[in-house]
């Protein structure tokens, strides 16, 4: 609708919104970036943000999944002290308040964070923890962590991960995840970890459906039992896995952007996020890595209105359909459910 007052820019970033897609490692602030790279000396062209931003942040790179993880590798050097992760890690859920996201599920790689300087796995939590739970009490924005496993690291290392989520599921962790490379590692070795994280009542995601066919989407429904999807996108070219996603309100974890640079979708307007909502999918709308593809969230609700023709109906909609799909205990999600039906704005009124 032309003139809806609802949509405009100052609107979608008024907007409360919900980001339940948000990896920490791609979602840093540049300007600590160079401050990090100047203070302990990383052999990176670091004169400033301009020099430093075409190896932490897509430029002018080929659109394929190679690029955008060879992002993460560099990104890993900057994880030099606990102080250094304490402050990224905070700065994460600062800008995400700042974007008004209202409730945020962000996802962290322990072992991305330690690896480099040998730190502990179960320390580097620690710190991402306690630096995420004051952020999130400065900003006033309620937050939860889930922790992603890599597809293209060691087992042995993803079983360790697991381990140190599941001792600390009580402290704001409420998921697992499963990232990195879908081409060349299948999700198969990770099912006994997933098996457990669901025992333990955890919540599951998988990215799915995103570099790889729709049948992963199907493995990770049935074999490793996930509750969302992270993207999920290629459903769409599968009726059979369409169906179960639909008919079990697996929730999808779309992030647009995301995936014109990794090159799943060739042209924005060929994305099927539209199809997938009119098919009654419960769709949400996320980032993903806000730092490595230099967006807000705001930016991505932009593009779904601009781009593919959403109206302020259809981004109710994600939103409330994120509502239900997040991680959270059922009283809570009532709760969540509640602030959002009086915060945002509501559907009747019109233009
Ligand atoms: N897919 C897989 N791994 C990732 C992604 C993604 O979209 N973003 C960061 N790590
Ligand atoms: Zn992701």
């Amino acid at each position: 609708m032309q003139n809806d007052q609802r949509l405009t820019p100052e609107a979608l970033k008024a907007m409360p919104k919900i980001d339940l897609h948000r990896h920490l490692e791609g979602s840093l602030r540049l300007q600590t970036l160079l401050e990090i790279a100047q203070k302990y000396g990383l052999d990176l062209p670091a004169a400033n943000i301009e020099r430093l931003r075409p190896y932490v942040q897509i430029t002018d790179d080929p659109p394929n999944h190679e690029a955008f993880l060879a992002k993460f590798q560099v990104l890993r050097h900057f994880y030099r002290s606990p102080e250094a992760i304490y402050r990224l890690a905070y700065e994460v859920v600062a800008d995400a308040a700042l974007d008004n996201i209202h409730y945020l599920e962000l996802r962290f790689s322990p072992q991305a964070l330690a690896r480099v300087r040998g730190f502990l796995l179960g320390e580097v939590a620690d710190w991402v923890i306690a630096a995420t739970q004051k952020a999130s009490q400065d900003a006033g924005i309620e937050m939860r962590l889930i922790v992603t496993l890599v597809r293209h690291d060691p087992l042995e290392q993803a079983k360790q991960v697991a381990e140190v989520a599941f001792e600390r599921l009580g402290a704001g962790i409420v998921g697992l995840d499963l990232a990195g490379d879908e081409v060349r590692f299948p999700a198969e070795p990770f099912m006994p970890l997933f098996q457990e994280a669901r025992r333990l009542g955890m919540g599951v995601t998988v990215h799915a459906g995103e570099w790889a066919s729709a049948e992963g989407v199907r493995q990770a429904i049935m074999e490793l039992q996930a509750d969302r999807i992270g993207h999920g996108v290629r459903s769409i070219e599968n009726s059979d896995v369409l169906q179960l996603v639909r008919e079990r309100q697996v929730a999808l974890e779309v992030c647009l952007t995301s995936n014109l640079q990794t090159g799943v979708v060739k042209n924005m307007i060929h994305h099927p996020l539209v199809d997938l909502l009119n098919l009654g999918v419960r769709v949400t709308l996320n980032t993903d890595d806000p730092s490595v593809s230099n967006l807000l969230l705001t930016d991505e609700y932009r593009v779904a209105v601009d781009v593919l023709g959403l109206g302020y109906g259809d981004l109710h909609k994600l939103v409330m359909n994120a509502v239900e799909a997040t991680f959270l205990k059922s009283d809570e999600r009532e709760r969540l459910r509640a602030h959002f039906l009086t915060h945002l704005p509501p559907l009747a009124n019109a233009a």
